[in-house]
């Protein structure tokens, strides 16, 4: 199978990402099935697609025209069968509950044609594990975009323990072809490239909000000048609920110092759940919140941030999960704005992110903080 050979792209869920991604693929030239299981969730992700191209239509980054060509292209739709009958790309996009998504690939792979290739957009889990769910894991491969999908370039094309060399060339492929930067994760691991560099200032922000200080406005008022969205309110974006699933997938995969915090349960439990329900940290009731950024935070600061990234990417080197360090700086930049960790170890100098690493350990008592080897060797080269 080729590139050539993709011409209609279903994807499995309107939610944010699903959504996000059929629109991507409809920009791309595919013709895309956009389905939910139930009416009202794929008429919001049409209205979340059709916003998003009116508002690029009003930038001039799309004519009239081709948004009128995109919304032809789109098919929007419950049934699973009709959605992926003629499907040669599926893109499913669910909620983060492991069999949930075993249940989707065994029955998409009764319903897709055989040449078709399968990709999960998990955030974290094991490719390898939703392909054994079907008769053809040599075709099942991750494709995890960012949100917003529209936006970001970066997406992390996952080779799962069976994946052919065939279907992840096709996805990177594809990946360019909708103008993203794809980057390949050769080895299956919990929470790929970009959420497991952000795994543990996740769970710093998390312990943080269970210490109860300082305040989610506090901390954000120290990243403000220099970051598109800060810590907490990028929380609030993706999701508490998102960040409880990844929280407890990481505790069972990687280590119980990432058993999800008192706190974070709370706000789940209370359905406060962030931008998507209108409140989380903050109120987005009225769209963006405004961060007080009257009292910032002295207590942390974005050394504090970087030194655990730099230390999480490290151990990706240690495990394989990449060989490249610049493939890490690549998906870092471009999955969510920034700049790559080891570019800016290299200005601020891998003693000071060794101690920072070391500080947080002790002060949290979490080995996941500890700085690695290769971090205190600091010889990294990117
Ligand atoms: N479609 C089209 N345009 C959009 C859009 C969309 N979906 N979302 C935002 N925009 C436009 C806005 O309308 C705005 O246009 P304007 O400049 O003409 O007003 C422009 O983009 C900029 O938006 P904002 O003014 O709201 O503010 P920002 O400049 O901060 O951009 C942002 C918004 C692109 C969301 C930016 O804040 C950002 O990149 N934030 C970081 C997001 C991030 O880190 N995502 C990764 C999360 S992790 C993840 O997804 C992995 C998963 O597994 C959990």
């Amino acid at each position: 199978m080729k590139l050539e050979d993709v011409k209609k792209i279903a994807v499995l869920g309107a939610g944010a990402m699903g959504n996000g991604i059929a629109q991507v693929g409809l920009m791309a030239g595919f013709k895309v099935a956009m389905r939910d299981i139930d009416q009202k969730f794929v008429d919001k992700g049409v209205s979340s697609i059709k916003d998003s191209l009116a508002k690029l239509a009003s930038k001039g980054k799309l004519t009239e025209d081709q948004v009128k060509d995109c919304l032809a292209r789109l098919d929007p739709i419950v049934d699973l069968a009709s959605a992926v009958k003629d499907a040669d790309l599926i893109i499913e996009a669910a909620p983060e509950d492991i069999d949930l998504k075993r249940k989707i690939f065994a029955d998409i792979d009764k319903l897709s044609p055989k040449h078709a290739i399968l990709a999960s957009n998990t955030s974290t889990m094991s490719i390898t594990e939703i392909a054994s769910a079907t008769t053809r894991p040599e075709k099942v491969v991750g494709m995890h975009f960012f949100n917003p999908a529209v936006l970001l370039k970066l997406v992390e094309v996952i080779k799962g323990g069976k994946s052919s060399d065939e279907s992840i060339q096709v996805t990177y492929d594809v990946a360019k072809k909708m103008n993203k930067i794809p980057v390949i994760v050769k080895k299956d691991s919990p929470g790929f490239i970009y959420n497991r560099v952000n795994a543990p200032t996740s769970l710093l922000l998390q312990q943080i909000l269970d210490k109860g200080t300082p305040k989610p406005d506090d901390f954000d008022a120290a990243f403000k000048a220099f970051m598109p969205m800060t810590p907490f309110e990028l929380l609030d974006y993706v999701g508490l609920d998102i960040i409880l699933h990844t929280q407890t997938y990481f505790s069972k995969t990687l280590s119980p110092d990432y058993t999800p915090t008192k706190a974070l349960r709370n706000l789940v439990d209370a359905g406060t759940l962030g931008k998507k329900t209108g409140k989380g940290l903050f109120d987005w009731s009225a769209g963006r919140p405004t961060i007080n950024i009257s009292s910032p935070t002295t207590e942390f600061d974005a050394t504090h941030m970087i030194a655990l990234q730099v230390n999480e990417a490290t151990k990706l080197l240690e495990e394989g999960v990449v060989d490249d360090p610049k493939d890490i700086d690549i998906a870092i930049a471009n999955g969510g704005g920034g700049i790559g960790p080891f570019t800016v170890a290299k200005s601020i100098g891998y003693e000071t992110l060794v101690k920072k690493c070391e500080e947080l350990a002790e002060k949290f008592n979490l080995g996941v903080f500890k700085p690695t080897k290769t971090m205190r060797e600091g010889k990294i080269n990117v």
